[in-house]
C-alpha cells in the first residue's frame, strides 16, 4: 500500500527518536521512500549517519545549508513527499507547528508545507498533559494536522502514563490509514464499540459481554477505505485498530461526551453495546457486606447516544447507522428500533445464547434501511464490516 508513496520524516529530539530509525526500514520495506529531517535535538539522540545509511538518502538537518538550497530548496523538499511525519514530536516542535514559527529547519518546513501532516508525540506524561501541550493539541487539531498515540506506559524518564511514542508499526499503520486513497478519502465517520462499564463502587462495575470485535473490525474496514475515523470506545477486549483516532471510555455518560465532542462527522455506527442503566448513586466507598441484608441498588435510565444523535437538530450526520442485538423477532425489533431512535439503517443481529455471535469472530445480520430487510449471509465480523464500510461509502457519495 505505501508503494512509491514519499515520506518526508522529521525525527525531532527525544529518546524516542531511536523507534524512528526501525520506522524508517519498515516503510521502506513497504516500498516507500523516506527523505529524513532530522532536528538539531534529534541529532543529540540518533546519529546522521544512521539515519541517512537506513534511508538511503542524505539527511537534511540545516536550514541555511547553500548545497540544500542549490540541490532542493526548503519550500520544495517541504512539498516533494505524499506525506509529512514527524516522529518523535517533541512538546516543543508541537509548540512551534501550533504557534507557526520557523526557525530552523524542521519546522519551517512545516510551515511551508501543502502535503498532509502525521504527528506521533512522544514527551514525559507532565509535559503531555500540560494545559499548554492540551492547547497546541487542540489547535493543530482545528489546523487538520493528523495524531498517531501517544501511548500509554512506562517512560524512559521513570514515570507512568500517556507520552510515549507508539511503535513503529503502529506509525506505519497510521500512515497507510491517512495515504488511503478509498471512497471515503477526505470523509470524517464515527464509530462507538465495545461495552462500558458502569460503577457499583470504586471495585464493582455493571458491564456486559460485548468484545468490540465487530465495532473495531468496522473502524479498520471505514480507515482502510480512505476514511479519517474517530473510534469511541469503552473497556473492549479487542485493542483498537491503529491508524484511528482512539478515544477511550468507562461509562455511557462519558461515551456521550465523546461522541458530542467528535461531531461533526458525516456518518456514525454506533456498534457499542451501552448500558441502558447505570447505578444511580456510585458508593464511595467498597460496599460491605452486613448481617442486615443485601444492600438495595437503585438504577438511573443511561442517555440513549445513538436516539440523541439521530435526533439532533445541529450537527446530525447524513449518515446514521445502529446497532440492534436481539434475541427474539430480530427483524420486527429492530424495525421499530430504527423508527424510534431515528437513525438510518439498524445493522439487527440475533445474539441468543447458541448463535456464538456475542464475543464470537462471526456475524449474522440483517441490515435494514428505507428499503426494508436485506438478510446478509453469516459471516466472519471482518467480511460484515467490509461490507457495510463499502455500503456507507455508497451511501455518501
Ligand atoms: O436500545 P438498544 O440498546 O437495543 O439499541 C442499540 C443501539 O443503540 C446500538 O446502536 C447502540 O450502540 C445504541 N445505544 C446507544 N446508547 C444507549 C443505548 C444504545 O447509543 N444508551
Amino acid at each position: 500500500m505505501l508503494a512509491s508513496k514519499r515520506i518526508l520524516l522529521i525525527v525531532g529530539g527525544g529518546i524516542a527518536a531511536f523507534k524512528s530509525l526501525d520506522l524508517i526500514r519498515r516503510l521502506r520495506e513497504r516500498g516507500a521512500s523516506v527523505t529524513p529531517v532530522l532536528t538539531r535535538a534529534g541529532a543529540e539522540f540518533v546519529t546522521p549517519l544512521s539515519v541517512s545509511a537506513l534511508a538511503g538518502q542524505k539527511v537534511y538537518q540545516d536550514l541555511f545549508d547553500l548545497t540544500d538550497e542549490a540541490e532542493m530548496g526548503h519550500i520544495e523538499l517541504s512539498r516533494s513527499a505524499d506525506l509529512v511525519v514527524v516522529a518523535p514530536a517533541t512538546a516543543d516542535l508541537m509548540a512551534k507547528m501550533a504557534q507557526g514559527h520557523a526557525d530552523d529547519l524542521a519546522s519551517t518546513l512545516l510551515l511551508a508545507t501543502d502535503t498532509p501532516v502525521l504527528v506521533a508525540p512522544a514527551m514525559n506524561v507532565r509535559m503531555w498533559e500540560h494545559r499548554a501541550t492540551r492547547r497546541n493539541r487542540a489547535t493543530l487539531d482545528a489546523d487538520g494536522i493528523m495524531f498517531v498515540g501517544p501511548n500509554e506506559g512506562d517512560m524512559a524518564c521513570g514515570e507512568y502514563g500517556p507520552g510515549r511514542m507508539s511503535e513503529p508499526l503502529e506509525i506505519v499503520a497510521a500512515i497507510e490509514a491517512a495515504l488511503a486513497d478509498g471512497p471515503l478519502k477526505g470523509r470524517r465517520v464515527l464509530v462507538t464499540s465495545g461495552p462500558t462499564h458502569e460503577p457499583i463502587d470504586p471495585v464493582r462495575y455493571i458491564a456486559n459481554r460485548s468484545s468490540g470485535a465487530q465495532g473495531t473490525a468496522i473502524a479498520r474496514a471505514l480507515s482502510a477505505l480512505g476514511a479519517e475515523v474517530v473510534f469511541v470506545t469503552g473497556p473492549a477486549d479487542v485493542p483498537p485498530p491503529a491508524g484511528v483516532e482512539v478515544v477511550p471510555v468507562q461509562t455511557a455518560q462519558q461515551m456521550l461526551e465523546a461522541v458530542e465532542a467528535a461531531l461533526p462527522v458525516d456518518a456514525a455506527v454506533f456498534a457499542a453495546a451501552v448500558a441502558d442503566w447505570r447505578v444511580a448513586k456510585e458508593s464511595a466507598s467498597k460496599m460491605k457486606k452486613t448481617s442486615g441484608g443485601l444492600p438495595q441498588i437503585e438504577f438511573a435510565e443511561n442517555p440513549d447516544i445513538l436516539a440523541r444523535v439521530a435526533g439532533a437538530k445541529k450537527n446530525r450526520p447524513s449518515l446514521v447507522v445502529g446497532f440492534a442485538a436481539e434475541t427474539d423477532d430480530v427483524v420486527a425489533n429492530a424495525t421499530a428500533k430504527r423508527k424510534r431512535k431515528g437513525c438510518d439503517w439498524i445493522v439487527a443481529n440475533d445474539v441468543s445464547a447458541g448463535t456464538g455471535i456475542m464475543g464470537g469472530t462471526e456475524n449474522d445480520i440483517t441490515l435494514i434501511t428505507d428499503d426494508g430487510a436485506e438478510d446478509w449471509p453469516r459471516l466472519a465480523k471482518d467480511q460484515v464490516a467490509a461490507r457495510l464500510a463499502e455500503r456507507i461509502a455508497g451511501a455518501l457519495v
